[in-house]
């Protein structure tokens, strides 16, 4: 992609600079508005050199995509490496290894994202979850969450996501919110909220390389970081 003119840029440093004064709003589910101030964006200038140049080249082929049948094999794979750390314990690779239960539970994700309904009520507002694939491999997740309300503007933010843990390290899941962060724009969100655990670190230098910009913590411990979802746009 052709780096930005200087002047392209300088100007939309000083866009982000405007909107820091202002602070940030978003819509919340139960309406109105949120506003939280976020940091000075000239602190955190290092997402501007190129994601992983080391990296990318392994990355070539891999994309976002609608989770689907196609990656059934390897998602169970993936579950299994993950419930060795903890991680996605509600769901029972045995039981999904069923492809017609799998197809079931295919339908209730996107039901879920479309309704907003979730188990936990922090979940529930209307929400996508996609997957990082590399051919027929499953990587990695993400859930974009299409409004805030009260305890996923303290804890979740707009953004979650996870690498598998055999495809760590490689950059991944920095491509992935890059990528992410533009569907997200795509849906209207302008700002998108990240909320991270102080002591994820891996989570940090994702979100950093990403352009999230520091605000503050929130009272739930999380740090939240405010990312521009446009930033290759050059402004009007
Ligand atoms: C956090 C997570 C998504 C990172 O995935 P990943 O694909 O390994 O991340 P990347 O390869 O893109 O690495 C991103 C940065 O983190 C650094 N990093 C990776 N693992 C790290 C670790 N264990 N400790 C410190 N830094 C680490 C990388 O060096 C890279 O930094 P750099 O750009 O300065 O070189 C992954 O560890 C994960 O799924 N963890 C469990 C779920 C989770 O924590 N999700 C985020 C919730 S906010």
């Amino acid at each position: 992609m052709p780096r930005p003119d200087p002047g392209q840029r300088a100007a939309r440093v000083r866009e982000t600079r405007d909107r820091s004064a202002r602070g940030v709003a978003v819509r919340r589910a139960g309406g109105g508005e949120l506003r939280l101030a976020v940091a000075d964006p000239e602190r955190h200038r290092d997402h501007e050199r190129p994601v992983g140049s080391r990296t990318l080249a392994p990355l070539l082929a891999v994309t976002l995509a609608d989770p689907g049948p196609r990656y059934h094999r390897s998602f169970l794979d993936a579950l299994r490496e993950y419930h060795r750390e903890g991680l996605h314990t509600d769901l029972d690779p045995r039981l999904l290894a069923d492809r017609s239960r799998f197809l079931r539970w295919l339908d209730e994700v996107r039901e879920a994202g479309v309704h907003g309904t979730a188990p936990l009520e922090r979940d529930r507002v209307p929400h996508r979850i996609l997957w990082w694939i590399e051919g027929d491999e499953y990587l990695g997740r993400a859930r974009l969450n299409l409004r805030l309300n009260d305890e996923l503007a303290e804890f979740g933010g707009h953004i979650g996501y996870d690498i598998r843990p055999s495809a760590r390290g490689r950059g991944h899941a920095t491509a992935l919110l890059r990528a992410v962060l533009r569907v997200a724009g795509e849906a209207g969100i302008e700002n998108a909220l990240l909320t991270c655990a102080p002591g994820n670190h891996a989570s940090r230098r994702v979100i950093e390389r990403n352009g999230g910009v520091l605000a503050d913590t929130s009272a739930a411990g999380r740090l939240r970081y405010w990312c521009l979802t446009r930033r290759s746009t050059p402004p009007a």
